[in-house]
């Protein structure tokens, strides 16, 4: 399974500290917001990423994240000229998606709690697999509607009048036939290539299946300056409490045997002195004493 990583967008919600970098460059408490989605995919065992980002923003990323090799992954690097969907990302990807299944996360999305990612990740068959989350405000959202059996009923794209609280969350894992529905999707009256539209199509095909999240997992969005606020504290916290770190690619990496105890050592000797290496060489330590 491939990867995408969306990370273009305006930000305007996010003006002005989106004026000189965008929203998924921002800090969210220790990492930049970027760290978080992509930790997710790692999670997944995905290991070759395409992050698509604006012309402008793509330099930064690349600074950033690089190959992506000291993470034992491979980055690809596309631009998307201007925000018309989340959709348009499959078309800009196609011929590094080629004809493998490939999941989309958004580069502002960032979840916490759980193993029920890598679990849909690891029973991926074909079809679409896409989440549901409780929320409060679901017209926000793209919102599945279940029938008693918990089976998807409808999808709706920001419904005036919502069918239920559950909002679409940003991953989605679909098969190599997103490529031809994708080509073949028609801009929506407000002129973007919908992901919703991408699912309804596999719903009507009789192949998406809809997990819905537990109430102790974590969605977060941090795309208005509260929300970014509120990410931040709720990523501390976890992270005091538990003296864990959320978000953590070197980490992830480490755990689904994408680079070795040695190689991430040497991950871990390349950093300059800091919180983020201190939580590391303890993941060092505990890996040593497990008898990694
Ligand atoms: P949004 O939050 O809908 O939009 P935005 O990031 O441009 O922010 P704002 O509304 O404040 O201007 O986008 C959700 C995510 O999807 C976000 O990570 C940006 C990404 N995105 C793209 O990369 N390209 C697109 O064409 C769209 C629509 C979204």
């Amino acid at each position: 399974m491939k990867g995408i990583l969306l990370a273009g967008g305006a930000g305007s919600r996010l003006y002005p500290l989106t004026l000189v970098a965008s929203k998924q460059l921002q800090p969210v408490y220790d990492k930049p917001m970027v760290y978080y989605p992509l930790t997710t995919l790692i999670e997944g065992g995905v290991r070759e990423i395409c992050l698509i980002s604006t012309p402008h923003d793509l330099p930064r990323f690349r600074q950033l994240l690089g190959d992506g090799s000291q993470w034992g992954l491979h980055i690809d690097y596309r631009e998307q000229a201007k925000p018309e969907g989340i959709a348009q990302a499959f078309r800009i990807a196609a011929s590094f998606i080629g004809s493998d299944p490939v999941s989309l996360i958004l580069g502002d999305n960032i979840f916490y709690g759980g193993d029920v990612f890598t679990r849909a990740f690891s029973d991926f068959q074909g079809g679409a697999t896409i989440f549901g989350y409780h929320v409060q405000d679901p017209e926000r959202y793209g919102v599945v509607e279940f029938d008693a059996d918990g089976r998807a009923l409808s999808i709706e794209e920001k419904p005036k009048a919502p069918r239920s609280n559950y909002a679409v969350p940003g991953l989605y894992l679909y098969d190599n036939e997103i490529v031809g529905i994708a080509r073949d999707l028609k801009p929506s009256p407000r002129g973007e290539l919908e992901i919703t539209d991408v699912n309804v199509e596999y719903l009507r095909r009789g192949q998406l299946r809809v997990h819905r999240l537990a109430r102790g997992f974590a969605w977060l969005d941090a795309g208005t300056s509260t929300s970014l606020h509120e990410a931040s504290a709720y990523v501390q916290t976890i992270e005091k409490r538990q003296g864990i770190k959320v978000g953590c690619p070197e980490e992830a990496a480490f755990h689904r045997g994408f680079l070795s105890l040695t190689e991430l050592k040497q991950q871990v000797d390349r950093l300059p002195r800091c919180e983020y290496r201190t939580y590391l060489e303890s993941v060092v330590v505990e890996a040593e004493r497990s008898g990694h």
